[in-house]
């Protein structure tokens, strides 16, 4: 029987067929998962709603779950960052385009919204009347989608829809109505099939300790995001990569001798101004860490608030995790035909609501993904991805090779949760949110240093006793901050 599947066609599948066997080249790390687990079959009776950008190397991500004996069903997580080919190529699998044998994918470039939680619905629900039984996801909606439903289910409605609702939020809870008129009690049901989620992003991983934090955290949680092998390398390096990336094929605008303003100097931060500066920009970081503000003084970046460098930008990014953090005013303000596009998880981070309201304002379609927005007087300003990640709407997100650590996580993870759920509850039998042990993370540097020809020094057994560590490691505490 072919796969159940939504995407744009699956005749691009050779082509997505090519790159991931390219991808896979790249990605040490889930290639030697492969080898390592494929017999043993750790995910065997695991079915895995995944939600993550439907990218090439998610391809690669989403064959090691089956090789692993996983049963998967895909979204992605964001309405621009399918890549379609790649999308094809997971469904067609071993299969051939008009008889696809490979594994379920929901997902396109330039979904609506609609189709967006459409889709995120069916990744949860499997044929046959059965549900998920763990949660892959990257932001997560998929985790709000069945929190919100079980209580929305417990309160026996959905709560009306009000002015403050953003648009997104409204169409969510119009997914969750309609399921409640097919099922009141369907999340009820999923939240009890689930054993637990892995969350890629920061982003994510606020929502899961907020939960938390509130008691109403429905199943455990691993946090991949703060592997170390995760956010100092994905946010970092993989953003150093594909900021530059989706602004040149955006706008193939020379960077060197502009002036660049990057909100927000986290990991993320970190890694877009220093590849802004590494093509010769003028940088300048806004904070409100002093902590994140002295480390972008001290590594050389002119530190302002936004409202007093604004007008003076070229090209402004935003990599918060926070909303509004440029505001519809200060859009106003920017210099004519300025860039402005942010690289964090949602949308809200610039007030793009706010930018539709500004009376007399107008939008043109440069190109997919490239809109003008002019204004009354004029001047216009370039906004990548309707302020959604640009790196993934303009460009093909991260590289393979910088994914593969952030992917070998989050594969180590499914198997650590899927076959030990039971353990990350609490004593009082609340559910968890715990990162993987720092032994595993080092397993994943070190899978990627081989692939570099690097060569690792070992301690001598003095040594190790000198320092207090293993000669196997872990080589750091819990608490060194890398
Ligand atoms: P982080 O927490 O390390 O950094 C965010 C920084 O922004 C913090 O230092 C914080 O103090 C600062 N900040 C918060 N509100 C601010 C405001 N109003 N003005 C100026 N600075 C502000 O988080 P990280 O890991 O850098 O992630 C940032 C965002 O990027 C998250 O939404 C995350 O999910 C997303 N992300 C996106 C990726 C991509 O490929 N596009 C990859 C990895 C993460």
């Amino acid at each position: 029987m072919s796969v159940d599947h939504k995407v744009r066609d699956l005749g691009l599948a050779e082509s997505g067929r090519h790159q991931i066997r390219l991808a896979e080249h790249e990605m040490p790390g889930l290639m030697s998962l492969r080898e390592e687990y494929g017999d043993a079959q750790p995910l065997a009776g695991a079915r895995i709603a995944g939600s993550l950008h439907m990218t090439v190397q998610t391809a690669v991500l989403i064959e090691t779950l089956v090789a692993l004996g996983a049963q998967v069903r895909w979204a992605s997580c964001n309405i621009y960052s399918t890549q379609d080919e790649a999308a094809a190529a997971v469904v067609v699998g071993k299969g051939t385009p008009e008889d696809p044998q490979g594994v379920p994918v929901f997902a396109w470039k330039g979904e609506t919204l609609e189709e967006y939680w459409d889709c995120t619905e069916q990744i949860l629900t499997w044929p046959g009347g059965e549900f998920a039984n763990m949660i892959l996801d990257d932001g997560g909606d998929a985790t709000m989608l069945v929190h919100k439903g079980k209580d929305w289910e417990t309160a026996g409605q959905v709560p009306p829809t009000t002015e403050d609702d953003s648009e997104e939020f409204g169409v969510f809870k119009a997914l969750v109505r309609r399921t409640m008129q097919d099922d009141p009690q369907k999340w009820t049901k999923v939240a009890a099939e689930i054993k637990g989620v892995t969350e890629e992003t920061t982003t994510g991983v606020h929502r899961l300790y907020q939960l938390a934090e509130a008691g109403e955290l429905l199943f455990p949680a691993i946090n991949v995001n703060d592997s170390v092998t995760k956010s100092k390398f994905d946010n970092k390096y993989g953003c150093r990569h594909s900021l530059i990336d989706g602004l040149n094929r955006a706008t193939d605008v020379l960077i060197g001798g502009k002036v660049a303003i990057v909100c927000g100097y986290g990991d993320v931060g970190k890694g877009c101004a220093e590849s802004l500066r590494g093509q010769g920009a003028r940088v300048i970081v806004t904070e409100i860490d002093p902590i994140c503000a002295l480390q972008a003084a001290m590594d050389g970046y002119q530190v302002a608030k936004l409202e007093s460098v604004v007008d003076q930008a070229d090209i402004v990014v935003t990599s918060t995790g926070c909303f509004n953090v440029v505001t519809a005013e200060q859009m106003q303000k920017m210099k004519n035909k300025a860039i402005l596009a942010n690289i964090g998880h949602f949308d809200n981070e610039l007030d793009m609501a706010g930018l539709a309201r500004v009376k007399g304002v107008t939008k043109t379609e440069i190109k997919p993904q490239v809109h003008e927005w002019t204004f009354e007087d004029g001047d216009s300003i370039i906004i990548l991805s309707e302020g959604r990640l640009m790196n993934l709407g303009n460009a093909t997100g991260h590289p393979s090779f910088v994914m593969s650590n952030s992917f070998s996580n989050q594969t180590i993870a499914q198997v650590e949760l899927f076959g030990k759920d039971a353990e990350y509850y609490d004593e009082d039998g609340k559910p968890t949110v715990t990162t993987l042990p720092k032994h595993l993370d080092e397993k994943v540097a070190e899978l990627h240093l081989e692939a570099l020809d690097a060569e690792l020094t070992e301690l001598t057994k003095e040594q190790a006793e000198y320092l207090g560590v293993d000669v196997a490691g872990p080589y750091k505490p819990e608490h060194y901050r890398y």
